[in-house]
């Protein structure tokens, strides 16, 4: 995604509405009770935006999920909500796959149970 105000700004739409229906979700919910959303969300668009820019990030992935017992199960509907999220904003079909893929390359950095 090029580095474009009006790609951050659509990107934090996405990451607004991602968390929206990660919250929803009541397979999901139980995870983020007491989790502080609004750093949340400002912190997955600032990953997302480096991540897909092809960058590196200051977040520690790893770091982040320790503990949180987080399994397959959660991850793939995390995903999920993600992808719909981001073709809420009109991300395009190609793209989307792109960002599977990328997402994939994550779940072991995140899944631990
Ligand atoms: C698509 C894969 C995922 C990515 C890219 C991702 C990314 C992130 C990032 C960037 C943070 C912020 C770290 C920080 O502020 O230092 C975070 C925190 C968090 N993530 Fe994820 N995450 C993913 C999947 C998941 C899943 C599957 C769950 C749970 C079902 C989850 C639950 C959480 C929670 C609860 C926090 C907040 C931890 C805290 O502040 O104590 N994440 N994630």
């Amino acid at each position: 995604m090029p580095e474009t105000t009006g790609a951050r700004t659509l990107l934090a739409t996405a990451v607004d509405r991602f968390y929206d229906l990660v919250l929803d979700d009541p397979a999901l919910a139980t995870w983020f009770k007491g989790v502080d959303m609004a750093r949340l969300r400002r912190h997955q668009a600032e990953f997302l935006g480096s991540a897909l820019d092809g960058g590196t990030s200051r977040f520690d992935l790893v770091r982040a999920h320790a503990g949180l017992g987080i399994d397959d199960v959660a991850y793939d509907r995390v995903c999920a909500h993600l992808l719909s999220a981001m073709a809420t904003v009109g991300v395009g079909e190609g793209y989307l796959k792109e960002l599977q893929q990328a997402v994939e390359g994550l779940r072991d950095q995140v899944v631990e149970a």
